[in-house]
């Protein structure tokens, strides 16, 4: 059987590196946040060109701080696209808002932006595209949408870590973005794993709080928060495997291209690269045979 990911292959490809990054975090006796966590941070908000960067446990836990530090709650609407990973809504829900689901451009898989407008209600809070695939999302029109409409904009960049919006990188775009290290994703941890960004410092001090009980100060919880810290070890990982990003970007990519040219012409609904945009096909999805 040919497995769809072999995460071994990545791993043996830059074993040394990986196997020194955690025999000196083992080392090292950090193990919940640290300089190991601090450095990872530094290096994606320098990679993304954001201020602030704040390591969780998971992809989802980001959604779910980042709806909680815009006060997102209950009695609220936040737009989401119909097509997207489960926690795009759950965790909509999971704050006790609704979702709303927006239908998606069927060859991009994007959300449609000519059917957000008609979705919003005076309930409204808040859109999260979703850079489903490592394709971009229609950034322009949606943040336009979002200032006319008093809307925030949570980006949810879990599979478009290294995508390009008009030359600029996704998760740079939005009030905050949520980005997940899971084992599949372009950079993957060993383990579960996420992040925020943003470059507001008052969003970025609520999340740093929400991530440890809503601490502001050790053991004196500001409000109820969670533990969702980064661990050292799995920053480590993803700080050895970052320098590879773009290059195993381009190899998606190079495939992407590859199977485009296989299947172009066998009537199979192959996946686009907007002109917009810059793709790193975290999974080649075409759409079906017409
Ligand atoms: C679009 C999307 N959003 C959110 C998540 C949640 O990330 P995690 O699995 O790290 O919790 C994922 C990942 O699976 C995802 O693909």
């Amino acid at each position: 059987m040919i497995s769809l990911v072999d995460l071994t292959a990545q791993y043996h490809s830059i074993k040394e590196e990986i196997d020194s990054a955690v025999l000196s975090t083992l080392e090292s006796g950090h193990f919940i946040l640290g300089p190991q966590v601090v450095k990872f941070e530094e290096s994606i908000a320098a990679y993304l060109g954001v201020n602030h960067a704040i390591g969780l446990a998971s992809g989802t836990d980001a959604l779910v701080l980042a709806l909680r530090a815009l006060n997102i709650g209950t009695g609220d609407e936040v737009i989401i696209p119909a097509y997207t990973f489960f926690a795009t809504a759950g965790t909509v829900m999971s704050v006790g808002a609704q979702p709303v689901f927006v239908d998606v451009d069927p060859q991009s898989y994007q959300i449609d932006v000519s059917k957000i407008r008609s979705a919003i209600t005076p309930k409204t809070k808040a859109i999260i595209p979703v850079h489903l695939y490592g394709h971009p999302a229609e950034m322009d029109p949606i943040l336009e949408i979002a200032r006319e409409n008093h809307l925030k904009v949570i980006e949810d960049n879990a599979q478009g870590l290294g995508a390009e919006y008009l030359g600029r990188k996704t998760g740079s775009f939005g009030d905050i973005a949520c980005l997940s290290f899971f084992p599949t994703k372009n950079l993957g941890a060993f383990g579960d794993a996420g992040m925020v960004v943003t470059n507001d410092p008052a969003l970025a001090e609520r999340m740093r709080m929400l991530r440890t009980h809503g601490w502001k100060k050790k053991y004196y919880s500001e409000e109820v928060g969670y533990n969702s810290r980064l661990d050292a070890l799995q920053a480590a990982i993803l700080q050895a495997k970052f320098p590879h990003l773009d290059s195993w970007n381009e190899k998606r990519r190079e495939l992407a291209h590859r199977y485009n040219e296989k299947l172009g012409s066998s009537g199979i609904v192959i996946p686009v690269e907007r002109e917009w945009g810059k793709h790193v096909p975290l999974v080649y999805c075409p759409l079906g045979k017409t």
